[in-house]
């Protein structure tokens, strides 16, 4: 009677562990994995300047990659305001998320194919960076030469990016619809004199960004390892 009674305990936790695995929650590895949090917050702290946030964790996702899902649902630099704002609005993230989160562009850089064609063919970029940045990206070849997408502070995480924008600096057509007479203008103008505002936009928008699409019960997996399905 009383192993019947533990075994019914055992299995009653192991379905409240099963529900649980399936929420995202800032504890989740603490058990499992008590060192990961921290291992991954120093490197990133070593690498970016980007604001705190918690990260929820435990995220399921899918059980292979898809990179037709992949593409599908990024938005290519040829987006236009409209489509940025309804992409992004199709996972449940507002105008305000959109272009704090394309703040996260005040680092990185993007490929000669994803910008050539605002090179040669736009009018609404400031003529000496397209002139410099023609050099290092022709008409033809060259698709992967690399420009960095805030062409003023490239390793710093500020809002340097957005005062570009203000400048036409915009290197990717989808940053400089972000300022270009609609509805983000106000927004952009915003970031670009109150960095605070900014960073704090951009973290509250990155744990909405992690919230997007979580499944639950005994949909996706977590892989054991790495490098392949479970
Ligand atoms: C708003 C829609 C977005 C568009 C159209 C977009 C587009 C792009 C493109 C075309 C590149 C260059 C990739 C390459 O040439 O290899 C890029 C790079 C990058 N994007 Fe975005 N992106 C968007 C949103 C975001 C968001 C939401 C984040 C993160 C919060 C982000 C973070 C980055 C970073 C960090 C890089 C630089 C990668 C590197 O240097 O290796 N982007 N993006």
């Amino acid at each position: 009677m009383a192993a019947a009674s533990v075994s019914v305990q055992a299995i009653v936790l192991l379905a409240v562990a099963a529900v649980a695995s399936a929420q995202l929650s800032a504890t989740f590895y603490d058990s499992s994995c008590p060192r990961a949090l921290g291992t991954i917050r120093s490197a990133v702290t070593a690498a970016l300047g980007g604001p705190p946030y918690t990260v929820l964790l435990g995220r399921r996702d899918s059980t292979t990659a898809s990179l037709s899902q992949a593409n599908s649902d990024l938005p290519p630099p040829g987006s236009s305001l409209a489509s940025l704002i309804s992409g992004f609005a199709r996972k449940g993230l507002t105008t305000t998320d959109m272009v704090a989160l394309s703040g996260a562009h005040t680092v990185g850089q993007a490929q000669c194919a994803n910008f050539r064609s605002r090179l040669y063919g736009e009018s609404n970029l400031n003529q000496s960076d397209a002139a410099a940045l023609r050099a290092n990206c022709p008409q033809s070849g060259g698709n992967g030469n690399l420009a960095p997408m805030d062409l003023e502070t490239p390793n710093t995480f500020d809002g340097a990016f957005f005062r570009g924008l203000l400048s036409q600096r915009g290197v990717l057509h989808s940053d400089q619809q972000l300022f270009s007479g609609g509805s983000t203008d106000a927004l952009v103008q915003s970031y670009a004199s109150n960095a605070a505002q900014f960073r704090n936009d951009f973290a509250a928008a990155m744990v909405r960004m992690g919230s997007v699409g979580v499944l639950t019960g005994s949909q996706g997996q977590i892989r054991l390892s790495c490098s392949s399905v479970n």
